[in-house]
């Protein structure tokens, strides 16, 4: 089945985890946008107040007709959010959009961080398919790269979009670095979060409350 096809139907899968929700925060990608299109027609619409992670999301929950709100008006009861990989311990790898610093923020400060994939998005370990994303300051970028490359030992690039360097939400760049599939996904997070210049990678582990997957016309489900 086509892809696009699971998203969808994961998407329409997770609106009863909505209903009598006040407050819901909203991951960005193609996957969370079916989710809006589908939440928008749906009566459940009219009484919830959404959180976005991003311009992307935002202008699609616009588009909808979705309330909108920031983050000094609450923490959000559910997060709905999707991923680029998910492993067998639920540790995600997000940043392919280029949203993870938000994405992150809105998962942790979420009662429940739920994600929702398409079946390709199962992986053994993370950085199987993808590279991993890394958002660094634009001051001193020249060192935080030299910093990242020499540490990592991995190949890495900066994001560039139509020609010109990927510039975040947040006004910084994203590298990507091309790692081998990891180990440990837990201290691979923690050491590039400690390097001077790094804001946040794309790691997020112990955040996922419970992950949703398309298997074509079947959706499971799967919790720690
Ligand atoms: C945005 O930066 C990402 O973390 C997305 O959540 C992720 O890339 C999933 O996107 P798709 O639903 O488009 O695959």
């Amino acid at each position: 089945m086509d892809v696009e096809l699971e998203k969808t139907i994961v998407a329409r899968h997770v609106l009863k985890l909505v209903e009598g929700i006040d407050l819901l925060g909203l991951g960005s990608g193609t996957t969370v946008a079916k989710f809006v299109e589908a939440l928008s027609s749906s009566q459940l619409a009219r009484k919830i107040k959404v959180i976005p992670s991003s311009s992307q999301i935002e202008a699609i929950a616009r588009e909808n007709n979705l309330e909108i709100v920031d983050p000094s008006y609450g923490k959000p009861e559910i997060t709905i959010d999707g991923a680029d990989e998910i492993d067998s311990d639920l540790n995600l790898l997000k940043g392919g959009g280029g949203a993870l610093v938000r994405e992150k923020i809105l998962a942790a400060s979420s009662d429940y961080y739920v994600i929702i994939a398409d079946h390709t998005k199962v992986v053994e370990r993370l950085c199987t398919r993808k590279p991993l994303p890394i958002e660094v300051l634009p001051y001193g970028l020249e060192w935080t790269l030299r910093v990242l490359e020499q540490s990592l030992n991995v190949g890495i690039r900066l994001r560039e979009i139509n020609g010109a360097l990927f510039v975040s939400d947040n006004g910084n760049y994203i590298i990507d670095a091309y790692c081998k599939p990891i180990e440990d996904p837990e201290s691979l997070e923690k050491q590039i979060k400690l390097y001077p210049g790094v804001v946040d990678v794309g790691i997020f582990t112990n955040l996922a409350d419970e992950v949703y997957v398309a298997y074509g016309e079947e959706v499971r489900v799967f919790s720690i």
